[in-house]
C-alpha cells in the first residue's frame, strides 16, 4: 500500500526535475546567445544605447554630437553653467559675459563656453565674474574668455580648447570642439558620450 502511494509521487519528482533541468539550459543558452551578439558588435548592453544615441546626431561638418546644454531664457551674466561635452568628465562652462565678444553667439553675441580643464596640468580653472576671466587656482594662470580663451598670464601652454555652440528658438546647443582637451590624445575617445 505504502509502495502504491510513493512510485506516483517518485515518477511525479523526476519529471519536475528534468523540466526543471530543460528550462535552466534554455536560459543559459539564451543568455551566452545575447552575449554573443554584444561582444560582436563592440557593445555591452550598458553601453550601446549611450553610443547609439552619440553615433545617430553627429554634427555633419566636424563628427561631434549635438548635445543640449542649457536654455537661453534661464543663462543669466557672469553665472556659468557647468556642462559635460563631448565626453562624461570632460567639464566646459557656458557664459554670458554681458558684452559682445570674439565668436560670442546670442542676442548681444556674448555667450561663449570653455573647457575646464587648464592646458598647465589639468585643475579646472573657474570664472572670476569681477575681472571675466577664467582662473586656475593650482599656478595661478588666467585665461581670456572674451578673446578665444588665450593664456593672460601664466603657466598654461595654450588657449583653453572653445566649444562651439548653436542657438535654436530657446535651446543652446554644443555642436564641437575647437583645441584639444587637456590631457586627451582625441577629445573623442577614450570616454563614453555624454
Ligand atoms: S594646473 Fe593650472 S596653472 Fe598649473
Amino acid at each position: 500500500m505504502e509502495q502504491e502511494n510513493h512510485q506516483p509521487s517518485n515518477e511525479r519528482d523526476k519529471d519536475a526535475v528534468l523540466i526543471s533541468r530543460r528550462r535552466t539550459v534554455k536560459a543559459i543558452g539564451g543568455g551566452l546567445a545575447a552575449l554573443g551578439v554584444a561582444y560582436l558588435t563592440g557593445c555591452t548592453p550598458s553601453t550601446r544605447n549611450t553610443m547609439t544615441e552619440s553615433v545617430r546626431t553627429p554634427n555633419p561638418t566636424n563628427g561631434y554630437p549635438i548635445v543640449k546644454i542649457a536654455e537661453l531664457s534661464s543663462l543669466k551674466i557672469d553665472q556659468p553653467i557647468s556642462f559635460e561635452y563631448p565626453l562624461r568628465g570632460q567639464v566646459n562652462l557656458l557664459i554670458d559675459l554681458g558684452k559682445k565678444v570674439e565668436n560670442g553667439i546670442g542676442p548681444s553675441n556674448s555667450i561663449v563656453a570653455y573647457n575646464q580643464s587648464c592646458q598647465h596640468m589639468g585643475c579646472p580653472a573657474t570664472y572670476n565674474s569681477e575681472r571675466k576671466t577664467l582662473f586656475c587656482p593650482c599656478h595661478q594662470t588666467t585665461y581670456d574668455p572674451s578673446f578665444h580663451g588665450t593664456v593672460v598670464v601664466g603657466q598654461g601652454k595654450a588657449a583653453l580648447p572653445r566649444i562651439e555652440l548653436k542657438i535654436e528658438n530657446d535651446s543652446i546647443y554644443a555642436i564641437g570642439v575647437k583645441g584639444l582637451i587637456y590631457g586627451y590624445r582625441n577629445n573623442l575617445l577614450d570616454g563614453e558620450y555624454v
